[in-house]
């Protein structure tokens, strides 16, 4: 497939040709799920004075840490921005917006730039909502998981079934640009038809993306320690790929496009440079799988460039230490060489419906791509690579043959 030396330094898609994105992280939640294993704690039983004072302390540690790695280097101007969890609707309309102005005072902004920020459907409201757009938040990503109660109830969560719809109402109401939901499926209990019920719920809602997890067992989790005594099912991989299937058909026969592994969008508001609706795809999220460059601000934040890629302690307390003395709070840092960043380029172009550009692609061996065609495992349509429906589930192999 016309594969070029220099694909490094003569990106078309990917690398530093995506855009440049920052990722900032808050680690606090009211309630912690028993699935969740991201970098978050609860703090919803802790006194409130004593939380209020632990989220100005990460604000300012926040802005701290943004302004020591702004200056550390020289940035194009940001494509998006990405405000993660945790929970970060609970540091409040005020502490975001000044998050904001910290970014825009530091770091140049491109003009149509993509602002998310992450919440649960029951830590907002119109108030909080419209102090979001104005403070230019352009996207919201709210976990719903589920609209069948008895699911919602197994996984922990603080809302019932009825209440994203109603976030979402809020939130376009407030005008914020672009809503998206979460989903996960396979929780055990779940049945066919709950989850057929909850991917026509959400379709018909007016919501532009949807992200849709099989759900995942980490074993220093409530639910991995409950699978690991025998108390819970472990998620069935047959079921897993027939509810995925069903999202695909549900989802797709909704007008949404299957652009990613786990993610789907509709062509609503966003509109394309020919001037029609484009689908609603997460910028951000095309970043990473592009394999783009972002800086990445806070507990458990990942960042990359050029390569290089570092990531800062998952512990709030030795955060806000190495903040508040001056230091990195980075745990660890590493320098992928090239054939490492193919390998990653691969696995990351490849999770993409769209695959990826053939000035994109590192050196393949004619045979292996051969091998990985004859297989069913990636197909090159429209000139590009990309993963086949059987190979979407099967990326390491397609990718362990290409590679051979
Ligand atoms: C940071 S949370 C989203 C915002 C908010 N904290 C919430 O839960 O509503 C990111 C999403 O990851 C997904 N997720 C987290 N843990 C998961 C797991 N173990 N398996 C599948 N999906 C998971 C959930 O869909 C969740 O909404
Ligand atoms: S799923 Fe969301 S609300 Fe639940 S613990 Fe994880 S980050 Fe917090």
């Amino acid at each position: 497939m016309g594969l070029s030396a220099g694909w490094l330094e003569a990106p078309v898609e990917c690398g530093s040709a995506a855009g440049f994105g920052l990722y900032l992280h808050v680690p606090f939640c009211h309630h912690r799920c028993g699935y969740c294993d991201f970098a978050t704690a609860a703090v919803g039983d802790d006194d409130p004075a004593e939380v209020e004072v632990l989220l100005d302390r990460y604000l300012a540690a926040l802005r701290a840490d943004l302004v020591r790695q702004v200056g550390a280097g020289s940035w194009p101007a940001l494509t998006s921005v990405f405000i993660g969890g945790g929970t970060p609707t609970l540091l409040g309309g005020v502490r975001l917006a000044a998050l904001l102005a910290a970014v825009g005072e530091h770091l140049e902004v491109a003009d149509d730039v993509e602002v998310t920020v992450e919440a649960n459907p029951e830590t907002v409201g119109p108030e909080l909502l419209a102090a979001l757009a104005d403070a230019g938040v352009t996207r919201l990503s709210m976990g719903a998981q589920s609209l069948a109660g008895h699911v919602l109830t197994t996984l922990e969560r603080g809302h019932g079934p009825d209440r994203p719809a109603q976030a979402v109402a809020e939130a376009r109401a407030a005008g914020i640009a672009e809503v998206s939901l979460d989903l996960i499926y396979g929780t055990p209990g779940e049945r066919d038809a709950d989850w057929l019920a909850t991917l026509a719920g959400v379709a018909a809602l007016p919501v532009d993306h949807l992200s849709a997890y099989a759900l995942t067992v980490h074993a220093n989790t409530p639910f991995g320690r409950e699978v690991a005594a025998g108390r819970m099912p472990a998620p069935d991989d047959d079921v897993q790929r027939e509810r995925f299937e069903a999202a695909r058909t549900v989802l797709g026969a909704a007008g949404f496009e299957a652009y990613e592994v786990a993610n789907f969008a509709r062509a609503t508001r966003r509109v394309g440079p020919e001037g029609v609706a484009a689908p609603a795809r997460s910028r951000h999220n095309l970043l990473y799988w592009r394999h783009g460059d972002y800086l990445g601000v806070g507990v458990g934040a990942h960042g990359h460039h050029a390569g290089r890629r570092w990531w800062s302690t998952r512990s709030t307390s030795a955060y806000l230490a190495a903040v508040e003395a001056g230091d990195r709070p980075v745990t660890g840092e590493e320098h992928l060489d090239d054939s490492e960043r193919a390998l990653e380029r691969l696995l990351l172009g490849l999770r993409v419906r769209e695959g990826l550009h053939p000035g994109d692609l590192p050196p393949i061996d004619p045979l292996a791509l051969e091998d990985a065609v004859t297989a069913g495992l990636v197909e090159i349509a429209c000139g590009r690579l990309r993963c086949t429906d059987d190979g979407w589930f099967l990326l390491d192999e397609a990718v362990d043959r290409l590679t051979a």
